[in-house]
């Protein structure tokens, strides 16, 4: 059988080991197979097959001397995957010599080099600047250099944008600053290697990022123009938000006006309908909270930071378990903080962004009782608090009736138990009710 000419119908499993070994000394360097790995889904679910803790398992194949490269094919193979299959994933990565390896007739397209797939397309400066090196990332975004990002972001000034400098804020992963290219403002994210996350690590949350970012396209999802991995600083590229964060906004940070009970209910119901394709699309989110909710020049709500998202559901539950638990304290379930990954620990971080809607509060405040906003549903429960205490005394004038559902919406989302929360088409017909009935 390996000895037969190899077509794209034939079997990965059946690919003779000189073949496999070819193809791991273009994959084997700087991790490549990494790339191919995040990409593979079940056939019968359309669900990624891998997960981190599989790929850790391969880098630690390397070690005992195997190639992470064949190991991984030997996986795959056991799937009846086929060569065609395979190419489809390394010319979709641009990988085009271990392509022919396997199937000489693959020829690299024409475009490739300069196809800008962006929605909102960004002219460039000048081409010449955007790296065309075919590495390990997927093709379909802007690649830019490291040094053109620096160029349009004042050398990564790091003054806040209100006393001229560039920096928008600062997260969990790294810096964004403010940048210009061709009169178009964009949102760089500069990724920062913490102490506790190794390079390798940083490298797997950028691609995740741009994985999902490439598939997942909706109004109400930040759009991706591009990135760079050509520094030990990976960066992301993002369509620039004028009217900053919901978190900024409920706090009327430099002095923005306070946002009306009506364009609240509208940003509710943006952000559920963003989540709710996120979570059709078998995607946790795994970060819902106010600071990722971006809002452009109409106020429309535009779900960010898709870096720690991961396929949710798997062959036998919708339940996964994570050895690193990832989010933000004030906004996650008690079952996200065991490391369970669900799309009912997004419904539950939701219900916390509907209270700071509700209340303008931030989610967790060192000098308030109760320290974490998720713990007011419980004092108006029990009657310790009145609902009209709550809410954000800078909005004019709030309906209570619609107030009073979106309340119990909230109260509904902060269900300690999982199942007793709705699901997010639930959450945003209410949500679109609210807004119409407004
Ligand atoms: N595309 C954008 N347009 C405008 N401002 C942005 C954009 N992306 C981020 N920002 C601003 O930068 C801030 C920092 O974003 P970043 O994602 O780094 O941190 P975070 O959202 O607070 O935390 P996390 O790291 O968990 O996402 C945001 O709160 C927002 O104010
Ligand atoms: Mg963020």
């Amino acid at each position: 059988m390996s000895n037969s000419v190899t077509t794209s119908s034939t079997f990965v499993r059946n690919l003779s080991h000189g073949t496999l070994r070819k193809l791991a000394d273009f994959l084997d360097p700087l991790d490549t197979w990494k790339t191919i790995l995040v990409d593979i889904q079940n056939k019968s679910t359309g669900k990624l097959r891998y997960t981190q803790l599989h790929l850790k398992r391969f880098e630690g194949l390397i070690v005992k001397g195997k190639s992470p490269t064949v190991e991984l094919l030997y996986d795959w193979g056991t799937t009846n995957v086929t060569v065609g299959e395979l190419v489809d994933i390394l010319v979709r990565h641009r990988l085009f010599a271990p392509a022919t390896v396997l199937l000489p007739e693959v020829t690299r397209p024409v475009e490739a080099e300069t196809a800008l797939v962006s929605q909102d397309t960004v002219a460039l400066e000048s081409t010449k600047e955007i790296s065309v090196d075919p590495g390990p990332f997927p093709s379909g975004f802007c690649r830019f250099s490291y040094h053109e990002l620096m160029r349009i972001t004042g050398n990564w000034d790091d003054r806040p944008t209100s006393m001229g400098g560039n920096k928008l804020g600062e997260g969990g992963f790294g810096t964004v600053y403010k940048g210009c290219l061709k009169n178009t403002h964009v949102a760089v994210k500069k990724l920062n290697i913490l102490d506790d996350i190794s390079l390798d690590e940083l490298q797997i949350q950028f691609n995740q990022e741009i994985q999902a970012l490439m598939v997942l396209k909706h109004d109400n999802l930040v759009n991706m123009v591009g990135f760079s991995c050509d520094s030990e600083h990976p960066c992301l590229v993002y369509a620039y938000m004028p009217n900053g964060s919901l978190l900024d906004r409920l706090a009327c940070l430099d002095n923005t006006p306070p946002l009306s009970w009506h364009k609240r209910c509208i940003i509710a119901a943006g952000t559920a309908k963003g989540l709710e394709f996120l979570h059709s699309n078998h995607h946790v989110h795994r970060d819902v909270k106010s600071a990722n909710i971006l809002l452009d020049e109409k106020f429309v709500a535009k779900i960010s930071d898709f870096g720690l998202t991961r396929a949710s559901a798997k062959h036998t539950s919708s339940t996964v378990m994570t050895e690193k638990v990832v989010g933000t304290t004030a906004y996650m379930a008690p079952e996200a903080l065991r490391g369970e990954i669900t799309p009912k620990s997004d419904i539950y971080s939701f219900g916390v962004v509907l209270l700071e809607i509700i209340s303008g509060l931030p989610p967790v405040d060192e000098e308030r009782k109760p320290k974490f906003l998720m713990e007011v549903k419980d004092e108006i429960e029990d009657e310790e608090m009145e609902l009209e205490d709550l809410v954000d005394k800078k909005m004019d004038s709030v309906d209570l009736t619609s107030l009073e559902k979106i309340f119990g919406l909230a109260c509904h989302c902060l269900n300690d138990k999982k199942l007793k929360r709705p699901g997010m088409g639930e959450v945003l017909k209410k949500l679109k009710d609210e807004v119409i009935v407004d």
